[in-house]
């Protein structure tokens, strides 16, 4: 058996079969109406309209989790505000300081299994990089109780795995899992709550932590974001950075894990250019093959599948007329499988991106586009080269013989996971 055959998501590749048979517009019902819009001209229409759609209409029942001053529920003028606040604390410059804390929680993570050891290589990466996110944010301050804060917050993950729809059923009957939610909320808002505290009563402590920059920051007329929109801000960023993240982990490992001959050459490269390690921002240009395994990922198994606008102004796309109120539907999943836009669509091929491959506009679109495009992309693709590299180094890993599944719905991830022997 291959050890990794490809793994379809059900929900898109229904999309996918019926925009084949209708072409790229097509309109559903789902409690209200809804309109798919795919291919690499429809994700350029979506992203060149934001001033037609509510992103708040779109995104409010995520409001518990994320909070009401949250970029992602934020429409204009506050999302602009907002967004110009957080970006710095997520921008290349930032992040590349954030790189040695990757290594070395990656390497902590590893060193807890021995060589030749089976192990699910998802829950381990996925554990290492919630420790990683919490660092990378809180400082290494909170290094010992990341695990601690890390895990209260699962129950709040858990729900912004399901569709928002299906999270406002669980709000209005307050079912147990709602409730336990709730609380993970209230414990980490304390949590967030005293960390901005002790940065605001001493702001010139040398801290290079997201939150710091989050706290700290100023727009063009000199004001900063207020305390309770900085909470919501920083449960944004776990909410919207960590499963997804973990998610194209998993896939990078069954994608790369699949393609032993890809994974021979990843790992001669990685030991040329890292030697033992430890993986330095220095390292990161000349780990082409990891680069490329990256890219590879996110185009075969973007973990946003699927995205959502919900329309208030009139839209005109290719002689179909879609009117307010309607929801829209874009999926770079459909999109980047899509044999007009990819040779070989189904296949692991890292070795596109070697040769230079450069998609034109919404062919890639993993981190979506427009005003909402993903805010943590660069941190999202340094954590995972950041996380693969060291596991290179050390050794590498085979795949083992096993059935995945793709599961989640904001999220596409492995499951039951993925199981890999480490070298
Ligand atoms: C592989 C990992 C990731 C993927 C695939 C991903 C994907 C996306 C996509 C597709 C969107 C736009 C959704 C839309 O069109 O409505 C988005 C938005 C966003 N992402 Fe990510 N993301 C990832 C990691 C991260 C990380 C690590 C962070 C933060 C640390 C982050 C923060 C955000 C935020 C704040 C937004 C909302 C931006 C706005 O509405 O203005 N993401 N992400």
């Amino acid at each position: 058996m291959n050890a990794a055959p490809l793994v379809r998501y059900p929900l898109t590749e229904w999309i996918m079969r019926r925009a084949r048979r209708v072409g790229p517009f097509a309109r559903g019902w789902l409690g209200q109406p809804y309109a798919y819009l795919i291919g690499p001209a429809a994700n350029e229409f979506v992203f060149a309209h934001d001033s037609h759609f509510s992103q708040y209409e779109a995104m409010k029942a995520l409001i518990p989790v994320d909070g009401p001053t949250s970029v992602v529920v934020s429409d204009p003028p506050e999302h602009a505000r907002r967004r110009a606040l957080v970006r710095p604390g997520l921008h290349r410059t930032q992040v590349a300081g954030y790189v040695d804390t990757m290594a070395r929680t990656a390497s902590e993570a590893l060193d807890t299994a021995r060589s030749g050891e089976v192990v699910d290589g998802y829950q381990m990466f996925r554990a290492a990089i919630r420790r990683s996110t919490m660092r990378c944010l809180f400082g290494e301050r909170i290094a010992d109780h990341a695990d601690a804060v890390g895990e209260a917050l699962d129950p709040l993950l858990d729900l912004v795995v399901m569709m928002p729809q299906a999270l406002g059923v669980h709000r209005k009957l307050n079912t147990p899992r709602w409730r336990r939610a709730m609380a993970a909320r209230a414990k980490l808002d304390a949590f967030v709550l005293g960390e901005i505290d002790r940065l605001a009563a001493d702001p010139n402590q040398e801290e290079s932590q997201v939150l710091a920059v989050l706290v700290g920051g100023r727009d063009g007329t000199g004001s900063g974001l207020t305390r309770d929109e900085v909470r919501d801000q920083v449960v944004t960023l776990i909410a919207a950075g960590y499963e997804t993240t973990s998610a194209a982990m998993g896939w990078v490992l069954y994608g790369l894990g699949g393609r032993p001959d890809a994974l021979a050459a990843a790992v001669a490269e990685t030991r040329e250019v890292v030697g033992e390690g430890p993986v330095t921002v220095e390292h990161l240009p000349r780990l082409r093959w990891v680069d490329a395994v990256v890219n590879e990922t996110l185009r075969l198994y973007p973990p946003a599948s699927i995205s959502a606008r919900a329309v208030k102004q009139e839209l005109i796309f290719e002689g179909h007329r879609i009117k307010p109120g309607t929801m829209i539907v874009y999926s770079p999943y459909a999109t980047q499988r899509s044999p007009e836009v990819f040779d070989d669509p189904e296949e692991f091929k890292p070795e596109r991106w070697l040769a230079g491959h450069k998609p034109r506009p919404g062919e890639f679109v993993p981190f979506g586009g427009g005003a909402h495009r993903c805010l943590g992309s660069v941190m999202a693709t340094t954590e995972l080269t950041v996380m693969l590299a060291t596991l290179l180094a050390r050794g590498g890993y085979t795949l083992e013989p096993q059935r995945v599944r793709a599961a989640g719905v904001t999220s596409m991830r492995p499951q039951p996971g993925v199981r890999i022997r480490l070298g």
